[in-house]
C-alpha cells in the first residue's frame, strides 16, 4: 500500500521502517529539514537497536520529505505520529496534530484513511474528523477521509520487536471500511486486532500507559514500606508476579518511572478528568509517589552527609532507562541540581545518554570515558540507570577506585549481601537488612 508517516519522532520512524519492511511504500514526512536530510543519508535520527540496518534494506521503499503535497497526495493511509507535549496545566498540547489535518485536507487528491497514532485526549480524533469535514466543505473536494485511532504501545530500546512482534492492534473507528483498509495495512502481522469506536481506543492508550505507571509507583511504596519493616522486594515482587492475574513485569521497584509516555499521560488522563469534574484518585497517587520516589536516594544520602559540598559525586546512568539516549523525565534530571546547588562535583558516566545531557549541563560536569574513571576518587556514587556494564562491574571496583565506597543504587543492580562482601557501604531500594528491623512484631 501507499503509505504516508507524518511526523518522524520515535513512533513514527519505527512504524514507517517496519510497515516498509513489510513490503508497503511509505513517505515519511517531518518539518525537520535536518532531520530529514539524516534520513536521506541512510543515517537514523533516534537511538534503537537494528533500526539503521532496516532503514538500510528497505530504503528502496522509504522516502523522506518535508513537502506535505508529496507526502499526502496519493496516499492510501496516512498516519499521524506528531509529538502531543504536556501543557503547563498537564494537558496535551494539540497544536502540531491540527497543523498536519490542516495540510492533509489542502494536499489529498483520493479518498484515504487517517491513522492516529499519537496519543490524544479522548474525543479529539472525533474532532479531527469534524475539521476535516469542514475543510474538504470549504476547499470544496470530493474526497473521504475516515479517522481511525491506532494508538501505539512500543518501548524505547524494544521498538522494533515491539512494533513488529505487538501484543495487539488496536483499531477506534466508526465504519467498517476504514477498519478494513487498517486490517490490509497490517496484514502481515501476527497479533490480536481489538477493533472498538474511536473514544474507546483512545482510552485504551492512557488507560493502558496509567495502569503500568501505577503498577510501579504501587511497587515503590510497597518496597518503601519493606525498607521500614525489614522485608525485601525483590521477593515480594517475586512472590506477587506468580499470580497471572498480577503479571510478572513492571514489578521493579526503583527511583520511578520516566520518559516520554508514563509521566504525560499520566498527568494528562488527570487533566482530563479534572476538566469533566471527576477525580481520578489512583492515578493522582501514582504522580505523587513518583515524585517523591525519584529522590528517594536523596534522602537516603542525607543520613550520610550534611552536604555536598566539595565531594566528589559519581553518577553511573543518566538516562531514563537502558537502551535509550533518551532523558526526558529521568530521574537522574530530579537529583543533578541537588549536588550542584550544594556545590559537588559530578563524575558521569553513561553508555549514551552524555551527549544528550551535555545539551542540558554543558561544562558543570565532567564527563567521564568509564565507570573507571567515574569512580576515582569518589565521596560516594549514585546510580541512575540498570546498564548492563553497570550490573556486570566486579563489586570490588568500587572499593579499589572510591575514597570511600558508599553507594546509592537506585535500580537495585546488585545483591546487598554481595556488594557487603566487597566492601560496598550500599544502599538500595526496599531491600534493607534484617538488622535495620523498627517494627515489632
Ligand atoms: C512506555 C510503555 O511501556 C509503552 O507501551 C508506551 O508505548 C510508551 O511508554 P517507555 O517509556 O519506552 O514505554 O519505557 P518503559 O520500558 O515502559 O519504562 C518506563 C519507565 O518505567 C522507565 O523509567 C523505567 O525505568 C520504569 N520502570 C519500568 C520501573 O521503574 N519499573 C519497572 O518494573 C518497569
Amino acid at each position: 500500500m501507499n503509505i504516508a508517516v507524518a511526523g518522524v519522532g520515535y513512533v513514527g520512524l519505527v512504524t514507517a521502517v517496519c510497515l516498509a519492511e513489510q513490503g508497503h511504500r511509505v513517505t515519511c514526512l517531518d518539518i525537520d529539514e535536518e532531520k530529514i536530510r539524516l534520513l536521506r543519508q541512510g543515517k537514523c535520527s533516534i537511538y534503537e537497536s537494528e533500526l539503521e540496518e532496516m532503514m538500510d534494506r528497505n530504503r528502496d521503499r522509504l522516502v523522506y520529505t518535508t513537502d506535505g503535497d508529496e507526502a499526502y497526495r496519493w496516499a492510501e493511509v496516512i498516519i499521524i505520529s506528531v509529538g502531543t507535549p504536556e501543557k503547563k496545566d498537564g494537558s496535551a498540547n494539540l497544536k502540531y496534530i491540527h497543523d498536519v489535518v490542516r495540510q492533509i485536507a489542502r494536499s489529498v487528491e483520493r479518498d484515504c484513511v487517517i491513522a492516529v497514532k499519537s496519543t490524544v485526549p479522548v474525543g479529539t480524533n472525533d474532532k479531527l474528523a469534524q475539521m476535516l469535514e469542514d475543510q474538504l466543505r470549504d476547499l470544496r473536494k470530493d474526497v473521504r477521509i475516515r479517522v481511525v485511532s491506532n494508538p501505539e504501545f512500543l518501548s524505547q530500546g524494544t521498538a522494533v520487536k515491539d512494533t513488529l512482534h505487538a501484543s495487539r492492534i488496536v483499531l477506534g473507528a466508526e465504519d467498517e471500511q476504514s477498519v478494513d483498509v487498517m486490517k490490509r495495512l497490517y496484514e502481515s502481522f501476527n497479533c490480536p486486532i481489538v477493533v472498538t469506536d474511536r473514544r474507546s481506543a483512545e482510552m485504551i492508550k492512557y488507560a493502558a500507559n496509567d495502569f503500568l505507571a501505577l503498577k510501579i509507583s504501587y511497587m515503590n511504596e510497597i518496597a518503601n514500606l519493606c525498607e521500614i519493616v525489614g522485608a525485601n522486594v525483590e521477593d515480594v515482587a517475586a512472590g506477587m508476579g506468580l499470580d497471572k492475574r498480577i503479571g510478572d513485569r513492571f514489578l521493579n521497584a526503583g527511583i520511578g518511572y520516566g520518559g516520554s509516555c508514563f509521566p504525560k499521560d499520566t498527568k494528562a488522563l488527570h487533566w482530563l478528568a479534572n476538566y469533566n469534574d471527576y477525580e481520578l484518585k489512583t492515578i493522582k497517587a501514582a504522580i505523587e509517589v513518583n515524585e517523591a520516589q525519584k529522590i528517594r536516594l536523596m534522602k537516603k544520602a542525607r543520613k550520610y552527609f550534611h552536604s555536598f559540598s566539595g565531594l566528589n559525586i559519581a553518577i553511573l546512568g543518566v538516562t531514563f532507562k537502558p537502551g535509550t539516549d533518551d532523558l526526558r523525565e529521568a530521574p537522574s534530571l530530579a537529583n543533578i541540581p541537588f549536588f550542584l546547588e550544594d556545590g559537588a562535583r559530578l563524575q558521569v558516566w553513561d553508555p549514551v545518554g552524555m551527549d544528550n545531557l551535555k545539551k542540558i549541563y554543558d561544562g558543570d560536569l565532567t564527563y567521564c570515558a568509564s565507570i573507571e574513571e567515574s569512580l576515582l576518587n569518589a565521596d560516594a556514587c549514585f546510580i541512575f540507570t540498570e546498564w548492563q556494564e553497570i550490573k556486570a562491574l566486579d563489586l570490588r571496583t568500587y572499593a579499589r577506585l572510591m575514597k570511600r565506597p558508599l553507594v546509592f543504587d537506585g535500580r537495585n543492580c546488585y545483591a546487598p549481601e554481595e556488594a557487603k562482601a566487597a566492601g560496598i557501604r550500599y544502599e538500595s531500594i526496599g531491600r534493607s537488612g534484617k538488622q535495620e528491623r523498627n517494627v515489632l512484631v
